[in-house]
């Protein structure tokens, strides 16, 4: 369901204000917030390297969204029913430990697993003011709708854009105590340079004292891994694939989804999984809006995601360096996935 249109193509706010506020609950971060972002610019870099890469927040338009929520739901897929067990366990002492006041979730989708933060900061602080980022707007909307009926008490705002500019948004505003959560361990779709940057980035949205909430995938058996991205259903397929369609639309692009195969594959030696599109027939692919033209050969695989599984006192290091602090680290019993509170300092 799309009930607006992404933050590039709402003109008028992108290029006279910093914020725009297209309904109470929504503001939309314009390219201000961003740092030199040229639309498509980082497509045309992705195809231009060996193998190609495509950006990974071209996932999440509002179809991404819709199968990226199949996906947490599907048997295969561990992670998000993992992490809801530890939030389970683990919720109402992070509220009682944190005590912040706002509440930013990166990359919110449904705000499903978020719930059960919500419920704890409820029950220990009474209201909260929650901020939901995403780059859908149309799941950002009918979330922050949902939320808004079902927690009366909190203010909510949805902050529809890229991580880089709420983080970049988040540095002009101030709030007495704010957590800043990043869950289901999409910190891991992240290179280790564009982690250490995305978590300067986080830190410096933060004051002393102020919290940082991160979700992380650990290292586990490969059979495991590679079930989770190559689920029997095709759903994950069928979500990677979206990315080529969504380009399409975006950058009026002429590349056949039907010409490509998806594929996942865990690597042992850096520790992740990467997902692949496989182009099954020799093409040329234009985009239009980018006056951009590629080619691919049969056969030639381009890479989609990198999904990087934890060990973690090694993220302990990294985070520690940026200056957020490991206060408590809660994990399943199986030791699968962790969930990691910073402060910092
Ligand atoms: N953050 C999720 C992860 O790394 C994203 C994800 C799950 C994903 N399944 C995917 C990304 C399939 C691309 C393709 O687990």
């Amino acid at each position: 369901m799309s009930l607006l249109t992404p933050p590039e193509l709402t003109a008028t706010a992108a290029d006279t204000a910093d914020v725009a506020e297209v309904s109470e609950s929504l503001i939309v971060l314009d390219r201000t917030h961003a740092e030199l972002n040229n639309p498509g610019e980082d497509v045309i870099a992705g195809l231009g390297r060996s193998p190609k890469t495509l950006p990974a927040q071209y996932f999440y338009d509002d179809r991404g969204s819709e199968l990226f929520e199949q996906i947490c739901q599907l048997p295969e897929y561990y992670p998000t029913r993992t992490e809801a067990w530890i939030l389970q366990h683990y919720a109402a002492e992070i509220a009682q430990v944190t005590n912040s006041h706002e509440l930013i979730e990166l990359g919110s989708g449904s705000s499903t697993k978020t719930r059960l933060l919500l419920d704890a900061y409820r029950d220990t602080l009474g209201r909260c003011h929650y901020l939901p980022v995403d780059v859908s707007g149309g799941i950002l909307g009918s979330t922050v709708n949902h939320l808004q009926v079902q927690y009366p008490e909190f203010s909510i705002q949805g902050l529809w854009g890229t991580y880089d500019q709420a983080l970049a948004y988040l540095g002009t505003t101030q709030a007495p105590s704010r957590m800043i959560s990043f869950l289901g361990s999409s910190i891991g779709n992240f290179n280790a340079i564009e982690c250490d940057r995305f978590l300067q980035k986080v830190a410096a949205a933060l004051t002393p004292n102020d919290w940082f909430l991160l979700g992380i995938d650990l290292q586990k058996e490969t059979s495991l891994l590679e079930a989770a991205y190559n689920d029997r259903q095709g759903v994950t397929a069928a979500f990677n694939l979206n990315m080529l369609s969504h380009l399409n639309w975006r950058f009026q692009g002429n590349c056949n989804p039907d010409w490509f195969v998806h594929r996942a594959r865990y690597n042992t030696v850096d520790g992740q999984i990467e997902m692949y599109l496989d182009c099954q027939r020799a093409c040329d692919i234009t985009f239009k809006t980018l006056d951009f033209q590629v080619s691919f050969a049969e056969g030639e695989a381009m890479l989609t995601e990198i999904s990087r599984k934890f060990q973690l006192t090694q993220l302990e290091q990294q985070l520690n360096r940026q200056g957020l602090k490991t206060v408590q680290c809660w994990t399943d019993p199986q030791s699968w996935f962790g969930l990691v509170l910073c402060q910092t300092q």
